[in-house]
C-alpha cells in the first residue's frame, strides 16, 4: 500500500518522479505528493487529493526544478485523503521532507509528547511523527539528519518504509525500512528509491532490497552506504532486476487487468518451463526435492493467504490431498495468526502470495516460526519479502501484476500448487506411473486450452451490458469449482461493485436459495468432470425458481446448456485441472461488467495491490 519513489541524479527529478508514481499507483491511490529540492536550495512540495494525474496538472505551472527529489501516492490509513494528509510531510521547520508507506502504531504517545515540546502538527497522520521526531532529535542533540534517522527509529514502534530529504543537505536522500517494502537502484551516478521495482526499471537493472530495520544513506559521487539503527555498516548486496519495462506497460490493451488475463497462456508456460518435463512424466521443483525429507515426514501441510491467494490454496488443499494423500489444512493469514493455532514442528506451513509482501501472511509465517514448522513461500514477486522469510519455496514466475484484481497471477499459483501436488505425488508414490504421466501431459496442453478460451472473448463482452441491472450476483461450484466461483464472486464484486457471493452449489439450499428470483444471476460452474449430476440438481433448483442462470460448460455439453440462460463452454480436462480453465471466462465477465458500469478495473475503489497493513 502507498507507492514511494525517491530520485537523486544528474537530471531532473520531476519527470522521473511522476512518471514512477504513475507506476506505483495501483499499490494506492487517494492522494499524491511530490518534494523537490530545487537548484537555488528551495524545498518545494506540491499535493492533491484524488489521483497521480491530478498532481500532474497542479505542477503544469509551478517550479519543479530540480535534481531530488520523493514522492508519494496513497492508500490511507489514518486520516482522510485529502491534501493535508497527502504526502510528504514537512517537518517544525519547513526543511525535511518525508514519504512513508507503513503504520507507526504508537504514533499517539509520540505526537503528544512533540505536541508538549511545542512542534505542530497539520495533518491526522501516523507519518507526521516520524518526521517531526526526527526534527526534535536534530534540534536537541544538535546532530545531523542521518545522525538522528536511526535514533528517531529506534523510538518508532510499528512499520515503515521510508524516505527522507532534506533541503540543507541537497546531496543526500536517506530510505529506511522496517516491515513495509522498499528498493533502492543503483544508476551511474545516481540513485533512485521505490516501494517496488517499477519506478526504477526503466533506468537501472542494479538494486538493493533494504532488509528489516535498514537504513540507505545516499549521497551524490559516493557509494551507497547501508546501515543498521545501530548504525553498524553493512555490505549492500547489489542485485539484478529481473523484470523488463514491457512487463510493466499496457501494450495496447485498454487496462492491465486485462493484458494480464490474455498473458495466462504465456505466464503458465513460464510457471511450468524448467519444471514439468512432458518426456519423463515428471515434475521437478528444486524447492521440493532440496526439502524432500521434510516433505515426506510432514504430520500435515498448513496454507496461509489472503484474498485470490486464499482461493487458490483452497484449490492446492484439494489437489494435494487428491494426488499425494497430505492432510492440508487453508487457512486465513489474519486468523491464523491471531488465533493460538496448534502447530507441529513437523508441520509444513505453506505461505501463498502475490506479492510477498501482505502483512498478515508474513504475520503468519512469522508465528509459525516459533513453533518450529518448515517455511515454504509460494510467491510471485521476485526478492519480496515472504520468499526472504521463508526456508524454501518457489516463485510462481507470472511476471508483474498490475491489475488490482489478481488474474495471472492466480492461475500461476494454481499451476504451480499443481505442479507441487505432483512432484510429492511422485516422491510418496501415491499415484501410479500412467496416472502421473497422464496429469503431466494434460497440465502441458492446459496454456494452450486458455488460448482457445480467450477467443470466446467477444461473446462474453457482449453479455456483459445485459447486467448492468444486477446488484446480486451468486456463484456456485462444487469440488474443484468451489474456489472458482469464490474467486468469480471475488472478482466481480471487487472491481465492478456489485455484490456478490460464491457458495458450494450444495449449501445453496441451506440458505442462499431465498434470495434466488427472476432478477438474480447466478453464475454455475458445471463442468463435466466431478459431480455433474449433482449440479445439474443444483440448477434445476434454481431454475424452478426463475433464477437467471449463466453457466460454465464443458465443450459438448448439451444438459446443462438446454436449462441456462446463458452458457460458455471451456475445453475438457483433467478434474484436477478444471479451476485453470473455469476461471478465465468468470475473469473475463468480471472484467467487462465492470467496463460496461464505467469503472476503473484497474484502480477499483478502497482498494490496493500489495496490502501491507493489517
Ligand atoms: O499479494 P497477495 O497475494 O498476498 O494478496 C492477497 C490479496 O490481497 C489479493 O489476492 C486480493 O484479494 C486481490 N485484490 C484479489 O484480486
Amino acid at each position: 500500500m502507498c507507492g514511494i519513489v525517491g530520485y537523486m541524479g544528474p537530471k531532473e527529478a520531476a519527470p522521473i518522479l511522476i512518471k514512477g508514481l504513475h507506476r506505483l499507483e495501483y499499490r494506492g491511490y487517494d492522494s499524491a505528493g511530490i518534494a523537490l529540492i530545487n537548484g537555488n536550495g528551495k524545498l518545494s512540495i506540491y499535493k492533491t487529493k484524488g489521483k497521480v494525474a491530478n498532481l500532474e496538472k497542479l505542477l503544469s505551472d509551478k517550479d519543479v526544478s530540480g535534481c531530488v527529489g520523493i514522492a508519494h501516492t496513497r492508500w490511507a490509513t489514518h486520516g482522510e485523503p485529502n491534501e493535508a494528509n497527502a504526502h510528504p510531510h514537512l517537518s517544525e521547520h519547513n526543511n525535511i521532507a518525508l514519504i512513508h508507506n507503513g503504520i507507526i502504531e504508537n504514533y499517539k504517545a509520540l505526537k503528544e509528547e512533540l505536541v508538549s515540546k511545542g512542534y505542530h502538527f497539520y495533518s491526522d497522520t501516523d507519518t507526521e511523527v516520524i518526521v517531526q521526531l526526527i526534527q526534535y532529535i536534530m534540534d536537541t542533540h544538535k546532530i545531523s539528519l542521518t545522525e538522528a534517522v536511526p535514533q528517531a527509529l529506534a523510538n518508532v514502534i510499528g512499520a515503515y518504509a521510508i524516505a527522507i530529504i532534506d533541503k540543507d543537505n541537497p546531496d543526500v536522500m536517506i530510505a529506511a525500512r522496517k516491515g513495509s517494502p522498499l528498493i533502492v537502484g543503483i544508476g551511474k551516478d545516481e540513485f533512485f528509491i521505490g516501494s517496488d521495482a517499477t519506478p526504477i526499471v526503466e533506468y537501472t537493472d542494479k538494486v538493493v532490497y533494504l532488509e528489516e530495520g535498514q537504513i540507505a544513506l545516499m549521497e551524490r559521487g559516493k557509494e551507497l552506504q547501508v546501515t543498521d539503527l545501530n548504525k553498524i555498516n553493512i555490505s549492500p548486496v547489489v542485485k539484478k532486476l529481473e523484470i523488463s519495462l514491457e512487463e510493466i506497460e499496457k501494450g495496447g490493451f485498454a487496462d492491465f487487468m486485462l493484458k494480464e488475463i490474455y498473458e495466462q497462456p504465456q505466464t503458465l508456460r513460464n510457471s511450468m518451463s524448467g519444471r514439468l518435463h512432458p518426456d519423463l512424466g515428471e515434475v521437478r521443483l528444486s524447492g521440493i526435492i532440496d526439502n524432500k525429507e521434510k516433505f515426506l515426514n510432514a504430520r500435515r501441510i498448513i496454507i496461509c493467504a489472503c484474498g485470490t491467494s486464499w482461493h487458490a490454496a483452497l484449490i492446492g488443499k484439494y489437489m494435494i490431498e487428491e494426488i499425494a494423500r497430505i492432510p492440508v489444512e487453508v487457512e486465513y493469514s489474519s486468523e491464523f495468526r491471531y488465533r493460538n493455532p496448534v502447530i507441529y514442528d513437523d508441520d509444513i506451513v505453506i505461505a501463498i502470495s502475490q506479492s510477498g509482501e501482505t502483512a498478515d501472511t508474513l504475520a503468519a509465517l512469522k508465528l509459525a516460526r516459533t513453533k518450529g514448522a518448515f517455511l515454504f513461500g509460494i510467491c510471485n514477486v521476485v526478492g519480496s519479502s515472504i520468499p526472504r522469510e521463508t526456508d524454501s519455496g518457489c516463485y510462481t514466475h507470472a511476471g508483474p501484476e498490475i491489475g488490482v484484481a489478481s488474474t495471472k497471477a492466480f492461475t500461476a499459483q494454481v499451476s504451480t500448487l499443481a505442479l507441487l501436488a505432483l512432484s510429492l505425488a511422485k516422491e510418496k508414490g501415491t499415484i501410479d506411473d500412467a496416472t502421473r504421466l497422464r496429469l503431466v501431459a494434460e497440465l502441458q496442453r492446459i496454456p494452450d486450452k486458455i488460448e482457445k478460451i480467450l477467443k470466446h472473448d467477444r461473446n462474453i463482452s457482449m453479455l456483459a451490458p445485459i447486467f448492468t441491472y444486477a446488484r446480486n450476483f451468486i456463484y456456485l461450484g462444487r469440488g474443484y469449482n468451489y474456489p472458482v466461483a469464490l474467486e468469480g464472486a471475488l472478482k466481480l464484486k471487487e472491481i465492478s461493485y456489485i455484490h456478490a457471493e460464491g457458495y458450494p452449489a450444495a449449501e445453496m439450499k441451506h440458505g442462499p436459495i431465498a434470495l434466488i428470483d427472476e432478477e438474480l444471476p447466478v453464475v454455475v460452474i458445471a463442468t463435466r468432470k466431478g459431480k455433474y449430476d449433482k449440479i445439474v440438481s443444483n440448477i434445476q433448483e434454481i431454475k424452478s425458481r426463475k433464477g437467471k442462470i449463466i453457466s460454465i460448460v464443458t465443450e459438448g455439453d448439451v444438459d446443462v446448456r438446454k436449462i441456462s440462460d446463458w452458457s460458455f463452454e471451456i475445453p475438457d480436462t483433467e478434474e484436477c485441472f478444471v479451476p485453470l480453465l473455469s476461471t478465465i471466462p468468470l475473469q473475463l465477465l468480471a472484467y467487462h461488467i465492470a467496463v460496461v458500469k464505467g469503472r476503473n478495473v484497474d484502480q477499483p475503489r478502497n482498494l490496493a495491490k500489495s496490502v501491507t497493513v493489517e
